[in-house]
């Protein structure tokens, strides 16, 4: 039986870090994250409550802002424009997916780089792939927290990521290449992603697709990273990941729920944090 690993403790181990920092800081200012959701998608309520429940513990301020399903590019824009000018906020978080008629590019861009806590502007990921990181990707970087807490080093290892994605495999990929791993990123149009993924030390999967990832697709001791959540008919929460198939055969796995989630929304209140910490001391906040 593979050991399971739980992003609980991960997660505490991130929060407590700022928290200690920021005790040791002498300043009345707070940190400040903001989230702006579009329409009312059921999930993306849930991933901002739970980012709202973090910031509260690590003393965060905390400001959500709604916009109708129906709101304009033009508004979006406009309140996002108030955020960027808002001294009392450092981080400012569009949740995705946004409705089908705003251009989520141009949403992107439109938050000050400085602000960025997703890493997702093109400067911060531009940083990125430079090998300059500074602000990264949530959700990347927790999977990189998790492979740094079970002390994996990346250097030589065979990463296959399953998802193409510009705020997932892309900047994961980048994240492995700056560390020395080698990485293949499989897709949806990929022939027989069966084949590659065997040959992962490092098997990280974020499509939401469920269970896709089958105990053939695994090769023996690896490490599974499941990024992939899904809420079923039946209410249940669900990886990519087999995991009942996929546990007798890996060395290690991320269960889901528990796993990958936690530790990014912890990584969300470290972004905040650095932004927080570069505009107030001029220093970078490294963990
Ligand atoms: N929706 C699901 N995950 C994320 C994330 O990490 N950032 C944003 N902005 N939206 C998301």
């Amino acid at each position: 039986m593979a050991k399971v690993i739980y992003g609980k403790v991960i997660a505490e181990g991130i929060k407590n870090s700022v928290k200690k920092d920021m005790q040791r800081s002498k300043t009345s200012r707070i940190p400040g994250l903001a989230t702006v959701l579009v329409g009312d998608d059921s999930a993306s309520k849930i991933y901002i409550k739970k980012k709202n429940e973090a910031s509260k513990e690590v003393g965060f301020h905390f400001q959500k802002i709604l916009l109708p399903q129906e709101a304009t590019q033009r508004e979006l824009l406009g309140a996002i424009e108030e955020l960027n000018k808002n001294e009392k906020i450092n981080g400012i978080l569009i949740q995705l997916p946004l409705p089908l008629h705003i251009d989520e590019k141009k949403t992107i861009c439109s938050v000050d780089p400085s602000k960025d806590v997703d890493g997702f502007h093109p400067l911060n990921m531009g940083n990125t792939l430079m090998g300059n990181e500074h602000l990264v990707p949530c959700t990347p970087l927790a999977v990189l927290k998790i492979i740094e807490h079970e002390k994996i080093d990346l250097k030589g290892k065979n990463v296959v990521i399953v998802s193409h994605s510009y705020h997932i495999g892309k900047p994961l990929g980048a994240l492995v290449l700056n560390r020395n791993g080698s990485v293949i990123i499989v897709h949806e149009y990929t022939p027989n992603i069966q084949a590659l993924t065997k040959e992962a030390d490092i098997l990280i999967s974020a499509t939401g697709v469920p269970r896709l990832i089958k105990k053939e697709f695994v090769r023996r001791n690896s490490i599974i990273i499941d990024v992939g959540i899904v809420k079923q008919r039946d209410g249940s929460i669900c990886g990519d990941v087999d995991f009942n198939q996929v546990k007798n055969k890996a060395k290690a796995i991320t269960p889901v729920p528990g796993g990958v989630g936690p530790v990014t929304v912890a990584c969300l209140m470290l972004n905040t944090y650095k932004i927080f910490k570069k505009e107030v001391f001029g220093q970078d906040f490294v963990i």
